[in-house]
């Protein structure tokens, strides 16, 4: 059987476009049964920015109730804390000694980092931690302790599942063949949701709609979404409106087919704004109980995630094992 692996950090409050660009896509993948899913909450990728207490408790907390709440099922899959799972860390060590930091150098998201800050004429690692720039060694780790075959990720992580690939080529190239090659799986036909402005949603840019938002506040969100001054009676382009694309990412196809023919002949803003609240509402009603119910049992949470890390650590033990012994640190098995 094939495994599928993916994490989620939990650096903040999960919004619809993450719900559509990264975990849809991934919840559709588990329930594909010739795979077996391996998701899991990266806490530890979470601490190289969040640094409260309280924010990574409610954060973590938060991604696992999402993941439940949106379908999940523990019992067909393995859904654990990355924390809970100490031998990531102990391969994380291993693959750092064979990554050349060079490599580390030229990741993305480090570099980009680096740029800014000469850009602004600052310290080049001004604001690197070594937890952000050995980043994608510890999601090596992730990746390749399940020996995963398929990592379904947004773009901006292809180069990190290259990361491990390479790290991967190069341990099985000196020790003979220990780890799976993964391959990342991005879904060219996923949507980028627009933000509330019309520029990507993103929490960098405070234009999100939170996933669970209470049916009230959602309202408010909705008739914020910017539009153009069109009359109610113009007809509208649905492909460049970003009510129109909500609308899509939650309605069944007749009602989009239906909702297409409304733009064209001309709807007013806030009557295709009052029919998005209804299919979104609609969509979240059953998920929205189910999420709050899990973050007021925060136990059957911590029940659920400990049940997941044991199977993990079924899995992660003995190729651990394997490598140690290949490595001759572990001489008795
Ligand atoms: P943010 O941009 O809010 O910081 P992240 O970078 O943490 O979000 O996103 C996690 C994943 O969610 C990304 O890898 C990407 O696949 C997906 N994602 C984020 N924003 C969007 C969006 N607006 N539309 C589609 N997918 C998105
Ligand atoms: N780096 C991923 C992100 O920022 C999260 C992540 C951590 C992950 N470990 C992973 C994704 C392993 C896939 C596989 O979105």
């Amino acid at each position: 059987m094939k495994t599928i692996v993916t994490g989620i950090k939990p650096t903040g409050r999960v919004h619809l476009g993450n719900y559509i660009g990264a975990i849809k896509p991934a919840l559709d993948q588990a329930k594909n049964k010739e795979l077996e899913a391996v998701y899991f909450v990266a806490d530890y990728h979470g601490l190289t920015k969040v640094r409260d207490q309280k924010e990574m408790q409610e954060l973590s907390y938060g991604i696992a109730a999402t993941w439940l709440a949106l379908g999940l099922d523990p019992d067909h899959s393995i859904f654990y804390r990355q924390s809970d799972v100490p031998e990531i860390f102990e391969l994380s060590w291993i693959l750092a000694c064979f990554s050349p930091k060079g490599l580390m150098n030229r990741a993305h998201a480090y570099k980009a980092i680096v740029e800014k800050n000469r850009m602004e004429n600052r310290e080049e690692d001004e604001g690197v931690n070594m937890g952000l720039f050995t980043y994608p060694i510890l999601m090596a780790s992730d990746i390749l302790l399940f020996q995963s075959n398929y990592v379904p990720v947004g773009k901006d992580q292809i180069q990190h599942v290259e990361i491990a690939r390479d790290l991967a080529s190069a341990f099985n190239h000196q020790f003979g063949r220990t780890f799976t090659l993964p391959e990342h799986i991005v879904d060219e036909n996923t949507p980028i949701l627009p933000g509330l402005d019309g520029r990507k949603m993103s929490k960098s840019y405070h234009n999100t709609i939170p996933l669970f938002e209470e049916p009230d506040k959602l309202k408010k969100l909705i008739n914020r979404i910017t539009t153009d001054s069109s009359g109610p009676k113009e007809a509208k382009d649905p492909n460049h409106s970003t009510v129109f694309a909500f609308y899509k990412a939650f309605a069944s196809e007749e009602q989009t087919i239906e909702m297409r023919r409304k733009f064209q002949e001309g709807i007013g803003w806030g009557d295709a704004k009052e029919e998005l609240f209804h299919v979104m509402n609609d969509f979240f009603a059953e998920p929205r109980e189910t999420f709050h119910y899990y973050l007021s049992h925060t136990e059957e949470l911590d029940r659920i995630l400990e049940a997941g890390a044991k199977k993990a650590r079924a899995k992660a033990i003995p190729l651990l094992k394997e490598v140690k012994r290949k490595l001759g640190i572990l001489v008795h098995p």
